[in-house]
């Protein structure tokens, strides 16, 4: 029998329960900016390295729920490891992000592509996820994670990242029923993955629509939104809720609340108080200050959590009930580790019923 949780606001806010304050975890909460996460990259020689090998993944896990009270651990890995699985060879180039060496460059290539086998290929992933579910000993729950089929495919098309994301736009364009097949045998690969982290310990599984932003209302209904409920829709468990986040997806905030999913992660080109007056409870939110707020002096990190959380309350009929504390992206190398002590202890103090 695993330990019960000694912490479980966050899966109680999920389910839209009341907590004692609101939980918090960030984006990127373990990575550069932390000095212990730099210094275990430089032994183990790579963030691959690190990523592939499960001890080291728990560790880097760990590291910042030794310093700060979160109420989630998430998982150490990366969302492209499942293409990397798939055949396309990941590596990452200094200072230039992640790059593959076989990206796809023809239907051919696309009709070529395989569901990877999870306990083989991605074994990694799920020994991670056992070991730091028994080394967390029930602190709080363990987060799993997944690219969206959008965002897995961007990268697999460019080979890398992109300012334009003109060859996967192109594709969906001229290409559009090998698109379709595409994104199809990616959501399979997806939900194969999120389930069987699901199946070795993941408390709670969060989908990162990265780069759905950057399509057209009537693409984004086309070519990342039906694919992000299908999702929703075959990993539904009352017991382990799905979190669907996408940076820029405000104007599709209506959608994704009859999605399927338990919780919409937004950015913060929208308030909440606007994005909970339409969800009208049928959702938990979880969101999202703009991490550049992190720059500020540690009062101005306080006033601007407060705001965060008086906004979700505000747009919630007076409840702050359903609301994960969370940015609206990722934490950045150049951060202070001080002044996210400050931002979680202000968003503790300050929302305790
Ligand atoms: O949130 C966490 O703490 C969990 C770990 C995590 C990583 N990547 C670790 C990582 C998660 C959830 C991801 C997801 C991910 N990876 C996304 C979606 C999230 C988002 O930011 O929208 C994307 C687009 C990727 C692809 C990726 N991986 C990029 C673009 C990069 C380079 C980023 C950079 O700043 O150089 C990575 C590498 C990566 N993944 C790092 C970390 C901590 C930096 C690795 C290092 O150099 O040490």
């Amino acid at each position: 029998m695993p330990t019960p949780l000694k912490n479980d606001r966050f899966l109680r806010a999920l389910r839209r329960e009341p907590v004692d304050c609101t939980p918090v975890w960030l984006m990127r909460q373990a990575g550069r900016y932390l000095p212990e996460y730099r210094a275990t990259r430089q032994a183990a020689g790579s963030f691959l390295a690190m990523a592939k090998t499960p001890e080291i993944a728990c560790e880097v896990t760990l590291q910042p729920l030794r310093r700060f009270p979160l109420d989630a651990a998430i998982l150490f890995s990366d969302i492209l490891t499942v293409p990397d699985a798939m055949g396309l060879g990941l590596h990452f180039v200094e200072g230039e992000g992640p790059k593959f060496e076989r990206p796809l460059r023809s239907v051919a290539d696309i009709d070529a592509l395989a569901v990877p086998d999870m306990d083989t290929e991605l074994r990694y992933v799920m020994d991670a996820v056992r070991l730091i579910r028994r080394e967390l000993d029930g602190r709080v729950p363990l987060i799993g994670f997944s690219g969206s089929p959008w965002t897995l495919a961007c990268y697999m098309v460019e080979g890398g990242g992109s300012k334009e994301w003109g060859k996967v736009k192109a594709l969906a364009l001229n290409e559009p029923a090998a698109m379709h097949r595409l994104l199809g045998t990616v959501t399979d690969a997806v939900v194969a993955y999120l389930a069987a982290q699901r199946a070795a310990g993941a408390q709670a599984l969060q989908v990162f629509d990265t780069w759905g932003g950057v399509l057209s209302p009537a693409m984004y209904r086309e070519f990342s939104l039906p694919y992000l409920a299908r999702i929703a829709r075959e990993l539904k468990s009352a017991e382990v809720p799905v979190i669907l986040f996408g940076k820029g997806n405000a104007p599709h905030l209506d959608a994704l609340f009859a999605s399927g999913a338990d919780a919409i992660g937004v950015d913060w080109t929208v308030t909440l108080e606007d994005a909970a007056r339409r969800a009208g409870g049928r959702v938990a939110l979880q969101g999202n200050l703009d991490p550049a707020m992190l720059y500020g002096h540690p009062e101005a990190v306080r006033a601007q959590a407060r705001a965060v959380l008086d906004s979700y309350r505000d747009g919630n009929g007076g409840s702050r009930e359903g609301h994960v504390f969370n940015l609206g992206h990722g934490m950045s190398p150049d951060m202070d580790p001080e002044h996210v002590a400050v931002l979680v202890d202000e968003v503790h103090a300050y929302s305790a019923r």
